[in-house]
């Protein structure tokens, strides 16, 4: 079993999804000890801006499919997602490797694979909450993964920027969710 570890918050050890994705990441290993783990810190290591010439390299993509489950760190940056992990979804949403288009419409290719995102969020974004149609984070990351064949599954720490102590009740609930994810 391979996991591909891909994290991309700008705030280190501060982080809450760095630290959700690692504790699903440890939860995972604990249950499948001969797991290998590849690490992708895109903040670290970031992707250039998508390029044509970006297109003749598939190192990006080539790690992705041959993993078999994906955990993935996604913090919500004005109400969507890091441009780095954007910059990582550009080289693997390629059309003819994980998706084609069909007379019948698209069709994804890479099912099989589980994705757990780690999702933190500063404000709250649950249906008929004041901001609930600036949620484009959790909606375009299951969007995307669905396009190319992947149902994702969530687990989120919502509320971080309320006070301190939601900070620390959103991110603990958050990591007791991760042990449910991985059972
Ligand atoms: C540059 C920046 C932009 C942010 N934009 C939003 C936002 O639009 N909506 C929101 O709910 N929280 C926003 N936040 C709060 C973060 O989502 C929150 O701090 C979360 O903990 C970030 O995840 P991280 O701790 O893994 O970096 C923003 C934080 C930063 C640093």
């Amino acid at each position: 079993m391979t996991i591909l570890h891909i994290d991309s918050s700008i705030n280190g050890e501060n982080s809450a999804s760095r630290a959700i994705s690692r504790s699903v990441v440890g939860q995972l290993r604990a249950a499948n000890p001969g797991a290998e783990v590849l690490g992708r810190d895109l903040v670290s290591e970031p992707l250039p801006h998508l390029t044509l010439d970006a297109f003749s390299d598939s190192s990006v993509l080539d790690v992705f499919l041959a993993a078999d489950t994906v955990v993935i760190g996604a913090p919500m940056y004005n109400f969507t997602l890091p441009t780095q992990l954007k910059a990582w979804l550009d080289r693997i949403l390629v059309a003819g490797k994980t998706f084609r288009y069909t007379a019948e419409g698209p069709e994804g290719l890479a099912g099989g694979k589980r994705v757990i995102i780690a999702l933190a969020r500063g404000g709250f974004y649950g249906n008929g909450s004041p901001a609930a149609a600036l949620e484009h984070l959790e909606s375009y990351l299951r969007g995307v993964f669905n396009f190319i064949g992947i149902e994702p599954e969530f687990v989120a720490a919502d509320g971080l920027a309320i006070s301190p102590e939601q900070r620390e009740l959103s991110v603990k609930q958050a990591l007791g969710d991760t042990v449910r994810l991985a059972a």
